[in-house]
């Protein structure tokens, strides 16, 4: 993907691959590289304006802190100032101080002005701390300073789930101005990770309306990652509708939404080009057309006729092959051969056609969980084919795990604890800790080891269960997740080195890792980006050239099934063993404390997303399994 220099409004649909698109859109290769280029244009802009107020409308949230990192540089540089900037927020929740930690005012002063030289008196947040009956005037008020100054020179925009711009949720009217909303139930559960739990987001906000937000003269929406990619298509391609609020922005005409390549994934161009455009067809795009074709026509692969391929689009696919039989041939037997029940390859086979290699016969693997009960849910039913077909298998459990365990559960422990040594001080203490604490404040240490121990028992026992010594589990116990809060630090050379280290100890044939980047907490994606480093700093060892690295989706999606490269049936025992496995993690049962929105426990979502895979490869054709777990190699 090449990156444009500059981003230059254009006439949405204006080329063919585009013309569902109602809305300009520029896809970046990275959310890094698509932030410089928006924070660019705002310095631009600025700078144009020689010495004149310029009137900037910000966001908050996680999409724009990129670009206020790059606003942050420009200045420091010399090459913009903030003096003649006036700046207007979009929102901030409400009732909540300036000084709360999570209040949009704070964020804003840690992201961005409190390392340029914005006056103070410029800048314009919603008061989010005022009495009810003061809410309409000072709504009022703040829509009335915004047209007084002229209207926004630019607005910056994220977009929320639910296609909320600003706070303005499903329901949003056209015609609204800044006001008080009740936030939906999907944007609470978003922004818990920020607040220490649901419960903690206030239910309301002040905000922009939809007619603030699109009298602004140039408008810059940012969406970045897979989780995106819905909402985003919707914007983009959907009719206009006040369900989706974000859908009015397609009556303005100086709009650009800026994406990363996983937010773009859901645009038709992307999704199914060939509905857009004559594509330049790989072994990938054909698989994917053709999946597309049998489950729109709903025929198993062998059974697709020319007029299938030709009433929907696809006849050059069928030209190109020169027949339509060897191409249903090709793509089933491209599907066929991703099923084994070797994961770690078939011995004494010939594996020109199996995803894994035969030798060695005996292969050293490590199974990396970012949490300690992604292993079994994920992929419980491979790890078991793996123990029993001889491999040694350690499990390398990246994070403890500690912030998801309840109270509750915990206080149970101590009780056990208290039965057993009869020791009043530790047991007064950690009791005083749990019930004492305020909310927002951090976990005692004393709390974070108690709560890593009970997770740490759990695997235990399912490994146990598994017929895996406990010497072959590793606790890795990353600190970037030790804070105490559900928010996480980055990473850091430590958490890179445990990880490195331990695969140089272990010198794997077989990396499993987690390549969920739907993760709602982010720990997935952090793990993972823990994994890729630490490997791309060792893959020139010898042992490296023999390693192969295979990534299962976690709990909340699976792999598109063009991408699967190796398909593990399970038959009915089987799912009842990864279930059972799964059960031993007694404190992710019931009462979950970050389920999201899926309201099924984890053995179930799992079980039914594992039949689900196992469904869509018998409807191509494929043997009628149970249940089917799926990888995908990611090459070093
Ligand atoms: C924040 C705001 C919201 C966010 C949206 C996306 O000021 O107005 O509309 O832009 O909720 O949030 P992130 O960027 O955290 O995904």
């Amino acid at each position: 993907m090449s990156n444009p220099k500059k981003i230059t409004h254009e006439k949405p649909g204006k080329f063919e691959e585009s013309r569902f698109e109602k809305i300009h859109s520029l896809t970046f290769d990275s959310a890094k590289n698509g932030s410089k280029l928006v924070a660019k244009e705002i310095v631009d802009s600025i700078n144009s304006k020689k010495n004149k107020p310029f009137i900037l409308g910000l966001a908050t949230g996680s999409s724009p802190i990129g670009v206020y990192k790059h606003l942050v540089e420009y200045y420091k540089k010399g090459k913009v100032s903030f003096k003649n900037v006036i700046t207007f927020n979009l929102d901030e929740y409400y009732q909540i101080n300036k000084s709360h930690p999570q209040s949009y005012f704070t964020f804003m002063q840690n992201h961005l002005f409190s390392h340029i030289d914005i006056p103070s008196g410029n800048i314009n947040i919603p008061n989010g701390n005022i009495k009810a009956d003061e809410v309409l005037v000072n709504c009022k008020k703040y829509e009335e300073k915004i047209n007084t100054l002229g209207g926004i020179d630019f607005q910056l925009l994220g977009i929320g789930r639910t296609a909320h711009i600003g706070f303005n949720e499903p329901g949003s009217n056209k015609n609204s101005v800044t006001r008080l909303i009740v936030l939906d139930p999907i944007t609470r559960e978003d922004a818990s990770s920020d607040f220490n739990g649901v419960n903690m987001v206030p239910e309301k906000a002040i905000t922009m309306g939809i007619s603030t937000i699109m009298k602004s003269r140039r408008i810059v929406l940012l969406a970045w990652g897979h989780k995106k990619s819905k909402i985003v298509a919707k914007t983009i391609e959907g009719p206009i509708s006040s369900n989706a609020p974000a859908t009015f922005l397609q009556n303005h005409d100086n709009i650009s939404i800026i994406l990363d390549k996983e937010a773009s994934d859901d645009l038709t161009k992307n999704k199914t080009p060939w509905v857009v455009k004559e594509c330049k067809w790989n072994d990938h795009l054909r698989k994917k057309a053709i999946i597309w074709l049998s489950n729109k026509t709903k025929k198993p692969l062998l059974k697709l006729t020319l007029r299938d391929y030709n009433e929907n689009g696809l006849a050059t696919l069928v030209a190109e092959q020169g027949n339509l039989h060897d191409l249903n041939i090709w793509i089933f037997n491209e599907i066929q051969k991703t099923i084994t029940g070797w994961p770690g390859g078939k011995p004494d086979h010939d594996d020109t056609y199996r995803p894994e290699r035969a030798k060695p016969a005996k292969k050293r693997i490590i199974i990396f969980s970012p949490h300690p009960d992604d292993d079994v849910i994920s992929m419980g039913g491979t790890f078991v084919r793996l123990i029993e077909q001889g491999h040694e298998v350690h499990v390398a459990y990246q994070t403890s795990g500690n912030i998801a365990v309840s109270n509750d559960e915990a206080l149970k422990f101590i009780e056990v604890m208290y039965g057993i040594d009869k020791k009043d001080s530790l047991y007064n203490e950690i009791k005083k800790q749990i019930l004492l604490k305020k909310d927002g404040e951090p976990e005692s240490k004393n709390v974070m080891h108690l709560k890593s121990l009970i997770r740490k028992s759990e695997c235990i026992g399912a490994s146990k269960f598994l017929n895996l010594p406990q010497k072959n589990l590793h606790f890795l116990n990353l600190p970037f997740y030790e804070t105490g809060f559900i928010k996480k630090n980055d990473p850091s050379e430590k958490d890179y080195n445990i990880t490195t280290e331990l695969i140089k100890k272990i010198k794997p044939h077989q990396i499993y890792a987690a390549g969920d980047l739907a993760d709602p907490h982010g720990t997935h994606r952090i793990c993972l980006d823990i994994i890729f480093k630490s490997i791309e700093s060792i893959k020139n060892e010898k042992f490296m050239d023999n390693c192969w690295l295979w990534l299962y989706r976690g709990a909340w999606q699976e792999w598109n099934i063009e991408d699967i490269e190796m398909a593990i049936p399970m038959s009915p025992s089987q799912v009842i063993q990864k279930r059972n496995a799964i059960l031993f993690h007694q404190s992710q049962k019931d009462k979950v404390m970050f389920q999201g929105n899926d309201k099924r426990e984890f053995w179930l979502r799992a079980e039914e997303r594992n039949k689900k895979t196992a469904k869509k490869y018998n409807k191509l054709g494929m043997a009628e399994y149970e249940a089917i777990e799926a990888f995908k190699r990611y090459y070093f």
